[in-house]
């Protein structure tokens, strides 16, 4: 009986290993399945802080101050300029005139994240469109 208990164990163990292994290769790539605000957690909040007022663990660690999103709409004349917000995150369109971008590329980034393809690009537009309505949703 203990021994087949153990070899019932080890069939489990193996399928749980083998669909894990499964469910992995098929769909290795998630973030468009995420919320925004958990997206935000995992991929921002390091830099612009869990409250989003820019007091991430990495901030101090960067030569210039990151800034407070939960601002953004008072800060354009309270509009909160979507389109723009979009291109901003994404970054790819977004050429630095002046000085060092130092919020990485997330529209890049998310991209090869997603399996760097035609599709990947429908669902880079799902995360960054979940992003903005996370900002959306902290505006003060
Ligand atoms: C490595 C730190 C870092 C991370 C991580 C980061 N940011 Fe930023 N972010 C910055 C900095 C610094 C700026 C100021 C512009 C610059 O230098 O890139 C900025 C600017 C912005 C702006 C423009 C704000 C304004 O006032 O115009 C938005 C919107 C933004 N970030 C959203 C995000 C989102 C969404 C994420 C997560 C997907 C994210 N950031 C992750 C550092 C970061």
């Amino acid at each position: 009986m203990a021994h087949q208990n153990s070899f019932f164990r080890h069939i489990l163990c193996l399928l749980f290993i083998s669909s894990s292994m499964l469910l992995t290769s098929v769909h290795a790539q998630v973030i468009d399945e995420y919320s925004g605000q958990e997206t935000y957690m995992r991929y921002c909040a390091a830099c612009h802080g869990v409250s989003a007022v820019g007091d991430g663990p990495v901030a101090r660690g960067l030569p210039i101050s990151v800034p407070d999103l939960t601002l953004l709409q008072q800060r354009s004349g309270a509009s909160f300029q979507e389109d723009l917000l979009r291109k901003i995150i994404d970054g790819r369109e977004i050429v630095v005139v002046h000085g060092t971008r130092y919020m990485p590329v997330w529209g890049y980034e998310f991209w090869v994240e997603e399996g760097g393809n035609e599709e990947a690009q429908e669902r880079v537009d799902t995360i960054v469109d979940n992003l903005v309505e996370y900002l959306r949703s902290i505006q003060r």
